[in-house]
């Protein structure tokens, strides 16, 4: 079982990264092997809309023509039992380094004669984890649960399967005093000290989850 994991953050080692790195723990644990990629340090660009992944003929199914950083990787990916993606939100959705990945991953897969048969072989399980910096308390308002499951539905609906979790209030400074901020620096230090470590514990438990596969 070969798990692959894709951070979507510049972070290598920020809130996202971090959870990223556990839950691959939890997959390791479970008996996965398991490859992760930092997506914004590769050199890619989204979906060109040339089509080539929708032509009659075509030598492949389910193949990106872009060639670029993200091509190997689109086609290791091929060969993967689960995925784990993880992105910070900006401006109230994922980040264009997520989005242009996404369009990337998936579009090759998207059947356009019968959404409901995409090209992409068989079925696996998929997770998508999302950090932020707003409160659990306000994603109603914000709009947010329709963003997230647009994208955990889009990801079910190409690979069979996908399971959200979010972490909230994230910590966005090691240090308040240094920096701009709206939020309060001891509530911020309280949710590091209290939530987070919860988050680290759902996020293991998603990795030994999708370490076990696909399950109907
Ligand atoms: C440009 C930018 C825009 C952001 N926009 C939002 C936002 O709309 N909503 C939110 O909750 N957090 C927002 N954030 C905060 C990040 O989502 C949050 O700190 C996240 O945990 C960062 O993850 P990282 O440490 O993996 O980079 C934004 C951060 C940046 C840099």
């Amino acid at each position: 079982m070969k798990l692959m994991a894709f951070n979507g953050s510049p972070r290598k080692k920020g809130n996202t990264a971090t959870m990223i790195e556990h839950a691959l723990e939890g997959a390791r644990g479970a008996g996965a092997e398991v490859e992760l990629i930092h997506l914004y340090h590769l050199d890619f660009k989204g979906c060109s809309s040339c089509f080539a992944c929708k032509r009659h003929g075509r030598r492949e199914i389910g193949v990106c023509a872009l060639k670029d950083d993200l091509q190997p990787v689109l086609e290791r990916f091929r060969e993967a039992d689960a995925l784990l993606l993880g992105t910070p939100v900006y401006y109230s959705c994922e980040l264009a380094c997520t989005r242009a990945f996404l369009e990337r991953l998936q579009f090759p897969y998207l059947n356009y004669a019968d959404y409901s048969k995409p090209h992409f072989p068989g079925k696996i399980a998929t997770g998508l984890i999302y950090t932020m910096n707003v409160p659990e308390s306000r994603l109603d308002e914000l709009g947010y649960p329709s963003m997230f499951e647009r994208t955990r539905a889009n990801l079910a609906r190409h690979f069979g399967s996908c399971e959200l979790l979010l972490s909230t209030n994230t910590t966005q400074y090691s240090d308040y005093d240094k920096f701009e901020t709206g939020f309060d620096k001891n509530d911020k230090a309280r949710q590091r000290a209290e939530q987070f470590p919860r988050d680290l514990q759902a996020a293991k438990e998603l990795g030994a989850r999708l370490a076990r596969g696909y399950q109907a």
